[in-house]
């Protein structure tokens, strides 16, 4: 099947919205320098949310071709959940892909698989295309071997998703989360393999065959080539190296 490369650019929480505005003006007018084909590998910036309506105001205007990202979202429609955003107010500014399940939220904010799943649910009802992380943390490795925990967050997410609905999945091993220690390409292909097979169970062949899997973990533009040379490789989630426009356009411009 042809998987349309994706590079994702996960903000984290760094970048007030003029700060948003620059880096995403620079991040395009690179791109547009190297004459980057967007049908080629699509790129897509997910920033904090009070980024959010700068960001999509910008990318409307001046027709960019950057896909917009969210970083979390409620499981709830709407209503007395002070904090929260929902998924109808993201659909709104155009957000199209929603990160849910990422291990700085698991993690620092408890989040448990079951909500995860009721997350991407709701981005899924308002349209967009949840972007679900899994991954191992070092002990879980020592523990059970790389894809064990990684295939069970995948199962526990997936469940409340209706059959026809379209998702990415983003593996992220835990400790390679900003640590400057990237998976190698052959550690990312082996679980992103057994993702996808996990995917032919749970979803049948064409889903799993549609559905793109992207490393996420330490990545640069020193190594990104490595990763998407790997068959069930479709892209990558870059956290630091994101922030930087000339680092992420070189990661963007990777070649095979
Ligand atoms: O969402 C992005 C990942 O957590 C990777 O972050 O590229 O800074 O290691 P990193």
């Amino acid at each position: 099947a042809q998987r349309t490369p994706l590079i994702a650019g996960n903000w984290k929480m760094n970048l007030d919205h003029l700060q948003a505005i620059a880096l995403v003006q620079k991040l395009s007018w690179g791109l547009k320098d190297v004459k980057h084909d967007y049908s080629e590998t699509e790129v897509a910036v997910f920033p904090p949310f009070t980024d959010l309506r700068s960001v999509q105001t910008l990318l409307a205007a001046d027709k960019l071709s950057l896909v917009l990202g969210a970083q979390d979202v409620s499981p709830h429609e709407s209503g007395a959940y002070t904090g929260d955003v929902s998924a109808q107010m993201l659909a709104k500014l155009d957000v199209h892909y929603l990160l849910v399940g990422h291990s700085e939220r698991r993690q620092g904010h408890g989040e448990s698989d079951e909500l995860v799943g009721q997350k991407a649910l709701a981005a899924h009802r308002a349209g967009m295309v949840p972007m679900i992380c899994v991954g191992e943390t070092a002990e879980d490795l020592e523990q059970h071997g790389a894809a064990a925990i990684p295939l069970a967050q995948l199962a526990a997410a997936l469940a409340p998703l209706p059959q026809d609905a379209e998702f990415v999945i983003a593996y992220e091993p835990v400790w390679a989360i900003g640590s400057g220690q990237a998976a190698t390409p052959e550690q990312a292909q082996e679980v992103a393999k057994a993702i996808r097979e996990s995917l032919r169970e749970l979803r049948g062949d064409e889903r799993a065959d549609a559905t793109r899997v992207l490393y996420g973990g330490s990545v640069s533009s020193q190594n990104v080539a490595g990763f998407l040379r790997q068959p069930d490789v479709d892209g990558a989630l870059v956290g630091g190296a994101s922030l930087k426009s000339d680092e992420f356009t070189r990661i963007i411009q990777f070649k095979k």
